[in-house]
């Protein structure tokens, strides 16, 4: 028996769904089309078997409902046509009690449920219910993975995007000097002082500085490769190849960063997001060091500091990020981690940076992301458990 609830369930998920109902007695057809009518937005219906495979092949149904013994083609040869193409196809048999013995045949091609005639509204409906629920969760379930990868893709392009902007911004200064010893050169030909010696000079001090540049390409464009498979990292390296070239973005802020690797931990997984998570963290503490710079340092912060530990207690990796850029606002300590919410001005910050690094932590490596006011700043702790093996083969793979 299904109850009301159920009842609106049924009608709630059938409403963006497309049966097929495969039947030869035309009267038994009809009056169950009409019945499906009520809850599906398309009801289908082919006279054997057949014919329901012609129809199938021209749309998309969620959910087949078929006879056994039909002229042409039997319900059972065109539900095995019909699940060889694909295994995932929800499928419920109705048929007579002299048809049960297809029953074992029925199982072992996976069919979802069998309904004996002659058929009850109630038990129809109630098998229907429990199976278009299931449908129903499966593609919200898909939906929402899409949209996560989706998210992940942007925010990735967001950080490197930002990274991207300061480092570029840094260049102007090495741009300049490279100018500068350019133009020295030739006030120094000018004044007859351009010996061998002070052209050598000119031209090393020069290659040092674009060589300083290029390997900041070089580790820009290895850093942000894509890994198509999970592989074995040591995340304090991790950590440090972020910040060398996070730290870029820093020059001319007074702002020092500061790594402690206590431990020597690998871990398995994607270490483009774990690269990721770390750089919506930093980032967040560069900005709340700016911010605070601008309205007036503590005098007992000389500079900002951004601080990391990595070591290892009991099975787990601990990774803390903390920074002197002010404490959060008890109000809004609770919500940082909510989709959208940020305090930065139009243009500076969306508010899914730490969403997504607590996707990235919590769902995809099994671990803790969270946070909390210490001293004057913020405090960020990623526990991520040791055996991440297991944790990480488990989840499907990303983008
Ligand atoms: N270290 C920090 N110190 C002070 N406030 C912080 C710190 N980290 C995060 N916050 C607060 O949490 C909010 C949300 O951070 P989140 O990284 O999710 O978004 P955002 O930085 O505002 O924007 P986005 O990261 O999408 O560019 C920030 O707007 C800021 O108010
Ligand atoms: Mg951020």
């Amino acid at each position: 028996m299904v109850n009301v609830e159920e009842i609106r369930r049924l009608a709630e998920c059938g409403s963006k769904m497309k049966v097929l109902y495969v039947e030869d007695e035309k009267v038994l057809r009809e009056a169950t089309r009409r019945l499906l009518f009520r809850f599906f937005k398309v009801v289908d219906t082919a006279e054997n078997g057949e014919e329901g495979l012609i129809q199938y092949e021209t749309g998309e149904y969620d959910i087949i409902i078929s006879d056994i013994c039909m002229p042409v083609l039997n319900g059972v040869d065109m539900v095995k046509k019909i699940k060889a193409k694909n295994e995932k196809q929800a499928v419920i048999v109705v048929s007579a009690h002299d048809d049960s013995h297809y029953l074992i045949d029925l199982i072992n091609i996976g069919i979802d449920s069998f309904l004996l005639k002659p058929i009850k509204e109630q038990y129809l409906m109630s098998v229907l219910y429990k199976i278009s629920s299931e449908i129903m969760y499966k593609q919200e379930v898909e939906k929402r993975k899409k949209v996560e990868q989706l998210l992940l893709q942007k925010s990735r392009i967001i950080a490197m995007g930002e990274l991207i902007t300061s480092i570029a911004h840094n260049w102007r200064q090495p741009l300049n000097q490279v100018g500068l010893i350019i133009q020295d050169l030739e006030e120094a030909y000018k004044f007859d002082e351009l010996d061998e010696n002070y052209l050598s000079e000119s031209v090393s001090s020069t290659l040092s500085i674009i060589s300083s540049m290029s390997s900041t390409i070089t580790q820009f464009s290895n850093y942000f490769q894509p890994e198509s498979t999970m592989m074995e990292f040591d995340i304090g390296q991790s950590l440090k190849k972020t910040l060398e070239l996070f730290c870029k973005s820093l020059e001319h802020l007074n702002i020092e960063c500061i790594l402690n690797i206590h431990d020597d931990i690998k871990i398995i997984g994607y270490e483009l997001e774990i690269n990721q998570v770390f750089l919506h963290i930093l980032n967040n503490a560069k900005d709340a060091i700016v911010e605070k710079q601008m309205s007036g340092f503590d005098p007992k912060d000389k500079k900002g500091i951004i601080c990391e530990d990595v070591y290892k207690f009991e099975d787990m990796c601990i990774v803390l990020i903390t920074d002197n850029g002010g404490n959060i606002s008890e109000e809004i300590l609770g919500r940082i981690f909510d989709p959208y919410f940020t305090t930065k001005e139009q243009g500076k910050g969306i508010g899914m940076g730490l969403y997504v690094s607590k996707i990235i932590i919590e769902e995809h490596m099994g671990g803790l992301l969270y946070a909390e006011n210490i001293g004057n700043g913020v405090m960020f702790t990623i526990e991520l458990p040791l055996a991440l093996k297991k944790i990480q083969k488990e989840q499907m793979p990303l983008s």
